[in-house]
C-alpha cells in the first residue's frame, strides 16, 4: 500500500495579491514536495486555499471602499489564477468562507466545548467612543511593548515577530480616524490551552527528529513560556458567527477557524481523504508555513487538534524564513519587490519554469534569503542555459547531425569503458540522491544534485569527444556516447519535474520523443533506468531555455515590478 500524504500551504489571507516572497516562503516548496511525492509513488493530496476571514482583509476592504464579500471572494479568485499559473498544482485551492468549513468549524467548537476545553470570560478589547465600534487589533495602532515600534497592531509586532495582550500595547489609537482607543470589558469564549500542555508536550517532543531545529525550539520556547488560556472569539461582523447563546453578536477568531480549513479543504476535495487522513491518521501531514505561523502551527492548532480528540496532527511542520528583496524588505507602497499580478494576464511573457528553478535557489529554508534580479540572471545563463540546457542541447544536437536523428543501440552487447562505466553509475546513483534531498524537503539541495548530475554528463561528452570519434570513423563508438547521454537527459527530465514541470514535460515528449509524462504520479522509479529504447527517433530540437542579456532582463524586470494597485483593480473590474 502507498503511504498517504497530505501537504499544506498555509492559508493565504486575501487582503492583496500574492508578491514572490510569499510564492517562495511557502506555494513554491509545498509545491515541489508535492510534485515529487506524486512522482516517488505516495498517495499524494495538496491541500490549499485562502484564508477569508480576520481583519487584515477587513482593513483593505474599508480603505478601498468594497463589502469585505466582495473583496475576499474576488481576490479568492485572483490568488487561485495566479497560483496555477505558477504551476502550483494544488488537488485543490478552496477557502475559508464555504458551508462545509462553517460545519466542520461549528462542529469542532461543539466537540472542544463537550469536553470541557472552552471556558467563558471577560476579555479587555479596544473600543473606539469616536466611531463607536469595538476595534479589532489591526484596527487598533499603537507602541509595542517589547521593541517600542511605533506601528504595532493590537496584538502583534511585524518587527520584532511578538504576540501580547491588547493592554499592553503602548499609546493605542484607531487605525480609521485616530483617536484614542480605550479598552473596554467584554465576554468572550476562550479556549484553555493549559488543559492541552501535558499532550502537546509530547506531541512536540515526538517531532523532534523531523521538525527542522528552528522550528521545534520555537516551539518549546512557547511550552516553556506556559500556555495561556486564548480569547477565540471577536467584536466584529466578518467570520463565523460562535454558536453559543450570549455571543451570538460574535464570531470566531480568525486563527481558531483558518487551520480547520485544512481539514475542512480536504473533506471538500474527497469525504474519503478526509475520513482516511484526518479521522483515521492514515498518513502524513506536511505543513508548509511562513515563520511568523510557527507558534499556530506548532502551539494553537496541535493543542485544538489533541483536545478535540479525533483527528490527526503533523508529521512535519515545515517552517520557512522570509525572503527579502535585493536586501530590503517587500513593499507594494515602496515599489521594492517582485509581484505576481502580471501572470493574470494570459500572455505574459515570462517563462514560469525559469523563475521557479531561481526561486528555488533562494527558497529560505535555513535562514533569510534574498532575490537578486543579477542572480537571476546569472541561474538562468550559467546554471539553465550554460550546464542544464546544454547537455539537452548538445546531446540532441548530435543525435541530430550525426546520426539523422536516430540511434540504433544495444546496450547488453556494447563495450563500456571507464567513463561510460561512471556516467551509466551516475543514472543508477544520482536519482536516489536527489530523491533523499526532496524527502528531507532540502529542496535547494535536491536542485544542486540536478545541476551536478548534468554537470557530470557534461563532462562525460567533454571526455569521450563524440565529436573527434566521428571524424576517425568510430561511429559506433560515438552513438554509445550520444546513447547514454541522451539516458542521463531522460533521467535528468524526471528528477528536475518537480521544480520545472513544464520545461521537463516538454523536453522529454518533444526534444526526446519519449512517450508518456515525466511530470505524471509514480514516474521516479525510471529516473534510474535507461528510458530511450534501443531503436529510437529523437524528436524536434530547439534551445529549451533563453540566455537572457540585459535588455531582455530589464524586460521581464519591468513586467514584475509593476506593484497591483488593488483600489484601482476593483473600480476597474467591471
Ligand atoms: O499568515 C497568514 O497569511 C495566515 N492567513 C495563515 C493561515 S495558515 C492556516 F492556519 F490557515
Ligand atoms: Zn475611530
Amino acid at each position: 500500500m502507498k503511504e498517504k500524504r497530505l501537504i499544506t500551504a498555509a492559508l493565504t489571507y486575501v487582503n492583496n495579491i500574492p508578491h514572490v516572497g510569499h510564492i517562495v516562503g511557502c506555494h513554491l516548496p509545498a509545491d515541489i514536495f508535492a510534485r515529487f511525492c506524486r512522482s516517488y509513488g505516495y498517495d499524494t493530496t495538496f491541500v490549499g486555499g485562502s484564508d477569508m476571514h480576520g481583519t487584515p482583509s477587513m482593513v483593505t476592504a474599508q480603505e478601498i471602499g468594497v463589502d469585505v464579500e466582495t473583496l475576499t471572494s474576488t481576490l479568492h479568485e485572483v490568488h487561485k489564477k495566479i497560483y496555477s499559473r505558477l504551476g502550483i498544482s494544488y488537488d485543490i485551492y478552496s477557502n475559508t468562507h464555504t458551508d462545509t468549513h462553517e460545519e466542520i468549524t461549528d462542529d469542532f467548537f461543539a466537540s472542544l466545548h463537550k469536553r470541557g476545553y472552552i471556558s467563558e470570560g471577560t476579555a479587555s478589547v479596544f473600543y473606539c467612543e469616536h466611531c463607536d465600534t469595538f476595534l479589532p487589533d489591526r484596527f487598533v495602532r499603537g507602541t509595542c511593548p517589547k521593541c517600542g515600534n511605533k506601528e504595532a497592531s493590537g496584538d502583534q509586532c511585524e518587527k520584532c515577530d511578538s504576540l501580547f495582550s491588547p493592554a499592553e500595547l503602548i499609546d493605542a489609537v484607531c487605525k480609521t480616524c485616530g483617536n484614542k482607543a480605550v479598552l473596554k470589558e467584554t465576554k468572550h469564549i476562550f479556549l484553555s490551552l493549559s488543559k492541552g500542555e501535558k499532550m502537546l508536550e509530547e506531541y512536540i517532543e515526538s517531532r523532534k527528529d523531523v521538525w527542522r531545529p528552528h522550528v521545534y525550539s520555537e516551539a518549546k520556547k512557547w511550552l516553556k513560556e506556559g500556555l495561556k488560556d486564548r480569547c477565540i472569539s471577536r467584536d466584529i461582523k466578518w467570520g463565523f458567527k460562535v454558536p453559543l447563546e450570549g455571543y451570538e453578536d460574535k464570531v470566531f477568531y480568525v486563527w481558531f477557524d483558518a487551520p480547520i480549513g485544512y481539514i475542512s479543504i480536504t473533506k471538500e476535495l474527497s469525504n474519503e481523504k478526509y475520513q482516511d487522513i484526518w479521522k483515521e491518521k492514515n498518513g502524513k501531514i506536511y505543513n508548509f508555513i511562513g515563520k511568523d505561523n510557527i507558534q499556530f502551527h506548532t502551539v494553537f492548532f496541535p493543542t485544538m487538534l489533541l483536545e478535540e480528540g479525533h483527528y490527526n496532527t503533523a508529521y512535519n511542520v515545515v517552517g520557512l524564513n522570509f525572503l527579502n528583496f535585493e536586501g530590503k524588505k517587500f513593499s507594494k507602497s515602496k515599489k521594492i519587490g517582485v509581484f505576481c499580478n502580471a501572470f493574470l494576464n494570459d500572455d505574459v511573457n515570462v517563462d514560469v519554469d525559469t523563475m521557479r528553478a531561481y526561486l528555488t535557489t533562494i527558497i529560505p529554508e535555513n535562514k533569510d534569503t534574498d532575490f537578486k534580479w543579477e542572480e537571476f540572471k546569472n541561474n538562468c545563463n550559467s546554471e539553465l542555459v550554460g550546464k542544464f540546457g546544454n547537455l539537452f542541447n548538445r546531446t540532441l544536437n548530435m543525435v541530430k547531425n550525426y546520426f539523422n536523428c536516430h540511434l540504433d543501440t544495444d546496450l547488453s552487447v556494447l563495450e563500456l569503458g571507464d567513463a561510460d562505466q561512471e556516467v551509466v553509475r551516475s543514472i543508477q546513483e544520482f536519482p536516489a540522491k536527489i530523491a533523499s534531498a526532496f524527502e528531507n524537503v532540502e529542496l535547494r539541495e535536491a536542485y544542486k544534485l540536478i545541476m551536478n548530475y548534468a554537470v557530470g554528463c557534461n563532462g562525460y561528452i567533454e571526455k569521450s569527444t563524440p565529436w573527434s570519434l566521428m571524424k576517425e570513423g568510430k561511429t559506433k563508438e560515438a552513438e554509445k556516447v550520444l546513447y547514454l547521454a541522451l539516458n542521463v537527459c531522460a533521467s535528468l527530465c524526471i528528477v528536475a519535474s518537480p521544480i520545472m514541470p513544464d520545461k521537463t514535460r516538454r523536453l522529454w515528449q518533444e526534444q526526446l520523443g519519449l512517450s508518456g509524462d515525466p511530470t505524471s504520479p509514480d514516474f521516479w522509479q525510471r529516473a534510474s533506468q535507461m528510458n530511450i529504447p534501443s531503436s529510437h527517433t529523437i524528436g524536434e530540437v530547439s534551445p529549451m531555455f533563453e540566455r537572457l542579456d540585459d535588455i531582455r532582463l530589464n524586460e521581464i524586470k519591468d513586467i514584475l515590478s509593476e506593484p497591483f494597485d488593488i483600489k484601482e483593480y476593483f473600480e476597474n473590474k467591471d
